[in-house]
């Protein structure tokens, strides 16, 4: 993993807070500005397969997918992150024939954790320790909370749980993305098991969820001038 050189990572070698948000010292993105990068973005369908992403803005993309947030803060994934264009192509045939996978810059692949097991729960519990400096005895309702949420569901279920962090972690990748001008396209249209054959997943204990595609739009993708289409502010909020 390459190391982040934003300005907020050099005050802790972990995942700092920083005292004051780092957007309100260095620099604003306005409120204009985020709506701009959200309507900016669309799921690309064709890449410029010639352009690559840099590795500084790389390793904030990765920093961004680290800093995802989780239930209970598990983290049940694992993020792949494939630039060999070997292993991109051979994904092509299992990816519904999209060319993004191939013609992309970055292809990460987002991966569910399958199980939940109580040795899960101490390792999470451990690097709370570890980065916190908390005592493991303060931790034990905490503790017991966790094993009595997962005690409660059955395989698939944890699964299902996991899987629905995966997506969390792909939506913030997606808008971190925007923000720093990168293109992206998420994909469902995968088959999961051959994903899983091709990058040796089988028996590790995660399984493929979704992949998205990321790099630099090609010129002649039709879809970057089409107008977004969402349903009406009114037909999506309420408010009370
Ligand atoms: C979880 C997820 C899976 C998607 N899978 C695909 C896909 O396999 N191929 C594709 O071209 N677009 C895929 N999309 C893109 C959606 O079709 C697209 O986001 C939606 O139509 C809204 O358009 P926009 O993202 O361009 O604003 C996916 C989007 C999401 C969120």
């Amino acid at each position: 993993m390459s190391k982040c050189n934003i300005p907020f990572s050099r005050s802790s070698p972990i995942y700092p807070t920083p005292r004051i948000p780092y957007h309100l010292t260095y620099m604003t993105l306005s409120p204009e500005q985020l709506i701009e990068s959200l309507q900016w973005r669309y799921a690309t369908k064709a890449f410029d397969a010639e352009k690559k992403i840099p590795a500084d803005t790389w390793a904030t993309i990765e920093e961004s997918m680290l800093l995802t947030p989780s239930s209970f803060g598990l983290q049940p994934w694992k993020f792949i992150v494939i630039t060999d264009q070997t292993i991109k192509d051979s994904l092509l045939a299992q990816s519904w024939g999209q060319a993004q996978v191939t013609q992309c810059s970055h292809m990460v692949v987002l991966c569910a954790k399958d199980t939940m097991e109580k040795n899960d729960i101490e390792a999470w519990l451990h690097r709370l320790v570890e980065v916190r400096g908390a005592d493991r005895e303060s931790l034990n309702d905490y503790a017991a909370m966790m094993h009595g949420f997962f005690g409660s569901m059955d395989e698939t279920q944890t699964l299902s749980w996991a899987k629905n962090q995966v997506y969390i972690a792909l939506g913030q990748l997606m808008t971190s993305a925007a923000v720093l001008g990168i293109d992206a396209c998420p994909l469902e249209g995968i088959v999961p098991p051959e994903y899983d054959r091709i990058l040796g997943l089988e028996g590790t204990g995660y399984t493929t969820t979704v992949g998205c595609a990321m790099g630099y739009r090609s010129s002649e993708d039709k879809y970057a001038s089409l107008a977004k289409v969402r349903y009406t502010r009114d037909q999506i909020l309420e408010s009370l």
